[in-house]
């Protein structure tokens, strides 16, 4: 059987299971409830946090026919249409790929012809700071006088890229980061459901872990219950989360520095093989990064790091065998990685490129 990860499986489907980010829900519903939909809403805040999903709920509430406390029914002929993949009326644009101005004059194009079978057609920009500038101006036209048909989701991470032509134009909903507790409380239903086992501290561990994002705590809960064939130890956990395993990231550097090819791609190997999770792998390895230029050049280094002695010894150490120049770009390439892993479908080929790209020192092109 195919195995769905968890955070696919479970996204919200109505407002009532959106977690953490009250503050939005609740004004959506009574917006819907009484019929006061805006034509532009901007949706930003951390990645896995619920932009999407609370826009796809949006979309089909404001075009459900009985509506339940502003959430949609989802068994109305118009939420039961707007629930397939590919429905005409909502329309998901990723503008990191379609950032040109012809894209968004295409979409001018389209917003002219009425919903088929809805009340509205709900267009979902995500990432919409990767626009040029001359898509932005585009859109802004858009912006302005958008058909009564139509409703814009504009959903970006990073809202301070966004001009202030478009800020202005937009109702904006700042996402929160979800508390541990909250994420604990998500986890533990989504750990019933699935009859996965896990006692109290170890679903604070993985919480923790989640740093605030849904989807990450849940990806990292998918890997640790799929390594403990769903009965959850703490010991398990801890070694999965690699919190505590200073030897293999001591390694991996080691071997960075000495720009053995072979042995950084057995080491990953291993690391896949005992099913840690190569995202939080590669966030360890820029924190490493970062203690270690931490080591090398501040005069109390351990007040910062707070290690315990031997440990710290040892990040001494390993840290004056390197210079700083090559700290610092193993901080970036591995930070500028993290968020490709989340969704790259070859992980451990990502992560392979990056440490080698990262060891050699080619220049990294951002697009
Ligand atoms: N607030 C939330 N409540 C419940 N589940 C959530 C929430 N946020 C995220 N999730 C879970 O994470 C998955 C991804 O969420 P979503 O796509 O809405 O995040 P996003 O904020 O759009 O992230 P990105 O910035 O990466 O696009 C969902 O399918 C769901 O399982
Ligand atoms: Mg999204
Ligand atoms: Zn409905």
């Amino acid at each position: 059987m195919e195995h769905i990860s968890l955070y696919r499986k479970y996204r919200p489907k109505t407002f009532e299971e959106v977690i953490g980010q009250d503050h939005i829900t609740k004004t959506l519903q009574n917006q819907v409830m009484a019929g006061h939909i805006g034509h532009a809403y901007l949706f930003t805040g951390t990645r896995g946090t619920g932009k999407t999903s609370i826009a796809k709920i949006l979309a089909r509430a404001v075009n459900c026919l009985n509506p339940i406390n502003g959430s949609p029914c989802g068994k109305c002929e118009n939420c039961l249409n707007l629930q397939k993949e590919n429905d005409i009326n909502i329309i998901e644009i990723d503008a990191a790929s379609n950032n040109k101005v012809d894209d968004v004059r295409e979409i001018r194009e389209k917003v002219k012809f009425l919903p088929v079978g809805a009340k509205y057609k709900v267009y979902i920009i995500d990432e919409v700071h990767m626009l040029t500038d001359s898509a932005f101006n585009a859109l802004l036209k858009t912006l302005e006088e958008p058909p009564a048909h139509i409703i814009f989701i504009l959903a970006t991470t990073e809202v301070h890229k966004l001009p202030q032509t478009i800020l202005s134009r937009c109702v904006r909903f700042d996402f929160h980061l979800v508390s541990v507790e909250d994420l604990m409380k998500h986890l533990r239903k989504i750990f019933d459901k699935e009859n996965i086992e896990c006692d109290e501290e170890s679903l604070k561990l993985i919480a923790t872990a989640g740093e605030g994002s849904v989807r990450d705590t849940l990806s990292i809960a998918d890997s640790i219950a799929s390594y403990c064939q769903n009965k959850i130890t703490k010991e398990e956990t801890l070694k999965i989360l690699g919190t505590t395993d200073y030897e293999l990231i001591l390694t991996f550097f080691d071997n960075l520095r000495d720009r053995e090819v072979g042995n950084i791609l057995e080491l990953i190997d291993k690391i896949e093989k005992e099913g840690k999770n190569l995202a939080v792998f590669s966030k360890d390895v820029s924190k490493h990064a970062r203690n270690l230029l931490v080591a090398k050049t501040c005069n109390d280094a351990n007040k910062i790091l707070n290690l315990p002695d031997d440990v710290y010894e040892k990040f001494k150490i390993q840290a004056d065998s390197f210079n700083e120049k090559d700290l610092i770009r193993y901080m970036q390439v591995f930070s500028s990685a993290e968020n490709e892993l989340r969704y790259t479908l070859s992980v451990r080929l990502l992560l392979e490129t990056t440490a080698l790209t990262a060891m050699l020192g080619f220049e990294v092109k951002k697009n």
